[in-house]
């Protein structure tokens, strides 16, 4: 008979459940099928989301692992689930911008579509009841989110990243329009060390077919454009991800 693990639940956010790790210093990030918009206005159970961005943000983040960005991944340990090092998250998302689209359009009147004359980093305060408002630099220091020398780094990180996903979605023939990432701060005994955290999948990164401008990624669900696990699915197949249908519903606990 198998023998159920009784894991400690840590924390449920929108997309994804935290569960205390097999060893001190390591967490278990579970992927769910829960999709939302517009800060939890709209909401849906989208069959298989959470078992293609474990698999889409898993070949992601071993990607940026081995180009030296250091990250939390650890291991994929199911269709669901993955294996990650415990960080204590800094309260800002990073948004980077290579084409105008979403926020930025309505904010500062741009075309969806109009490239940007640079890539552009914008942060956000991590707040769900203040709807993770648009801040500076400035906010940063000023209420000590994070140490300068720490943001030059996230700086610096979310531009190598940005121009090494560019080139992973380009060769896969779609274009990376803007996405979110976010950080964390990893312990080590006499200090602490800035590594990429959360996950990188559609639902946070804005992809459009190179060719068409079709949008293969949470626009499709915020916009109503057609069938989300299709869009993820044609996303994870063109990076190379071997999608077996058939596993789409599982739960969890299915070791491979
Ligand atoms: O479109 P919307 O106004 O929700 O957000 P945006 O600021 O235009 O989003 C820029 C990029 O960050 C998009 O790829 C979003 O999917 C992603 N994002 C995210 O993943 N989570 C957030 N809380 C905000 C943005």
């Amino acid at each position: 008979m198998a023998l159920l693990r009784k894991k400690k639940k840590l924390y449920e956010g929108k997309a994804k459940v935290l569960f205390e790790g097999p060893e001190p210093g390591t967490i278990i990030q579970y992927f769910k099928d829960d999709a939302t918009a517009f800060n939890n206005k709209k909401k849906d159970i989208i069959n298989g989301k959470g078992v293609l961005n474990n698999r889409i943000s898993e070949s992601i983040m071993t990607h940026l692992n081995r180009a030296g960005i250091p990250t939390h991944f650890i291991k994929r340990i199911n269709m669901r689930e993955q294996l990650v090092k415990k960080v204590d998250i800094v309260p800002i998302e990073v948004i980077v911008r290579n084409v105008a689209a979403g926020g930025i359009c309505t904010r500062l009147g741009l075309t969806e579509g109009d490239p940007l004359p640079r890539t552009l980093i914008e942060f956000c305060y991590k707040s769900d009841e203040l709807d993770d408002p648009l801040i500076s630099d400035d906010h940063i220091y000023c209420f000590g989110w994070v140490e300068p020398y720490e943001l030059d780094e996230i700086k610096i990180y979310a531009l190598r990243i940005n121009d090494i996903l560019t080139g992973l979605f380009a060769a896969a023939n779609l274009q990376l329009v803007d996405f979110k990432i976010e950080f964390g701060r990893l312990q080590h005994e006499d200090h602490s060390e800035i590594v990429l955290a959360d996950e990188i999948s559609p639902d946070s990164c804005r992809l459009w077919d190179l060719d068409t401008k079709q949008k293969l990624d949470k626009d499709v669900f915020r916009r109503d454009l057609g069938n989300l696990t299709e869009a993820y699915i044609d996303v994870a197949r063109r990076l190379g991800i071997r999608i077996d249908s058939n596993k789409l519903h599982e739960q969890h606990e299915e070791q491979e």
